[in-house]
């Protein structure tokens, strides 16, 4: 029996409602394998905040070191500047145990109509630079509140930054269909992206040497915004820097379906600190409360868990049984179905004792 402990830390809004939904089907799913994982819930985010100024405590980072890995709901809440949440909590969690690979798959689920034409699967992954990039925090706000008032950011790319993260989409392009798209703007007058388009194509050619099957488009990103919309299904592994992948990453999801549906894994290869696994969306504070929200982001991140924890069958069970559910017309209403978060999850946990053995038949 493999055992793993789990930080739980469900934050805000909607995080609240997806959370317990997920752990309900990752426990449900993990009874059929040998694995059990043992939760820790940290009642940490902007509740926390209002009880004690802060969004974690001062030893936070340290708490959450000694898990296997961290599972996120969302952080945010309209009340309390993003400036103090978000940068409060979840940011140093990437930074602080260096996930410097956000992994966010988007792809054609079953039963659902895209939002826009698609004439064919879309499967892709983009992989999001993590830790630096336009997110550094070299910069600030200046004379405030006088004529001479200014904000300036510098955005930080470094050789091994970009490097590290090439080489990790390069290397699952490698294991897909061998294509991968690197968005840029080395046109505009971004210093950076120039450096970026050399180093990415560097680190391709030194890939492709032992694997010639493996081909490097860089695109620039508006014109990859509108193709994305246009022909979601000719990408395969995108690779972006922090801003133009969060940017992307919405999109990508949002042209599958909704935003709710994405998942993402914050990796740090080769994993010294734990990884967190939280979906793509925020803490949506204009459904919170309401048993609404779409809990697939949460449920297929748990899934993205379970496969790094080395429980690849269990987490293609969890997959299988939420398609299933979308399948059958279970859908929640940024779907366009009826369902609260409570009936899809039900349909989930049925699913995941019918649609178990067939795939274990499957997998001998
Ligand atoms: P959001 O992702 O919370 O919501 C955008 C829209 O998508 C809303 O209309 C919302 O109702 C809908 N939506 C999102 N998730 C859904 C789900 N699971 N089911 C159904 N509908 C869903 O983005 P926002 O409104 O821009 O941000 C709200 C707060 O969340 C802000 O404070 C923001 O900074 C924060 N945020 C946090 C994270 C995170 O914790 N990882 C990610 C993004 C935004
Ligand atoms: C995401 C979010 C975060 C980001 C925000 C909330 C800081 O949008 O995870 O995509 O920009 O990384
Ligand atoms: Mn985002």
């Amino acid at each position: 029996m493999t055992s793993a402990s789990i930080a739980v830390v469900a934050g805000d809004g909607i995080g609240q409602e997806v959370m317990p939904a997920a752990i309900r089907c990752v426990d449900a799913v993990t009874a059929h394998y040998d694995v059990s994982l043992d939760w820790r819930e940290y009642d940490w985010g902007s509740d926390f905040y209002r009880r004690t100024g802060a969004m974690m405590p001062v030893d936070g980072i340290d708490q959450l070191s000694k898990h296997d890995a961290i599972f996120l709901g969302a952080v945010g809440t309209p009340d309390i500047p993003d400036t103090e949440t978000l940068w409060g909590l979840l940011i140093p969690i990437r930074r602080e145990f260096q996930q410097y690979v956000n992994l966010r798959p988007a792809r054609t689920l079953p039963g659902l109509t895209p939002v826009l034409r698609a004439d064919q699967p879309i499967d892709m992954v983009i992989v999001r630079e993590n830790n630096e990039g336009e997110y550094s925090e070299i910069g600030g706000r200046y004379a405030r509140g006088t004529e001479a008032e200014a904000a300036i950011q510098e955005a930080v790319f470094t050789r091994t930054g970009i490097t590290r993260v090439a080489r990790f989409a390069a290397d699952l392009a490698v294991t897909r269909r061998g294509s991968l798209t690197s968005a840029t703007k080395s046109n505009g007058i971004v210093h950076t992206m120039p450096f970026w388009d050399e180093v990415v194509a560097g680190v391709v050619d030194e890939v492709a040497a032992d694997h010639p099957g493996l081909t490097l488009r860089n695109v620039l990103v508006d014109a990859l915004a509108a193709a994305l919309v246009l022909r979601p299904w000719d990408f395969d592994v995108i690779v972006a820097s922090n801003l133009l992948g969060d940017i992307l990453s919405d999109l990508a999801s949002a042209i599958t379906g909704s935003i709710g549906v994405a998942p993402s894994a914050n990796l740090n290869p080769p994993r010294r600190y734990p990884s967190m696994f939280e979906p793509v969306h925020g803490s949506a504070p204009d459904i919170a409360g309401q048993g609404i929200a779409n809990p697939i982001g949460q449920i297929w991140s748990g899934a993205l868990m379970l496969d790094h924890l080395g429980q690849p069958r269990a987490a293609a069970h969890l997959v299988a049984a939420f398609e299933q559910a979308l399948a059958d017309g279970v859908r929640t209403r940024d779907l366009g179905g009826t369902a609260g978060t409570e009936e899809f999850v039900t349909a989930v946990l049925a699913n995941i004792d019918s649609v178990g053995p067939t795939l274990d038949a499957q997998q001998e």
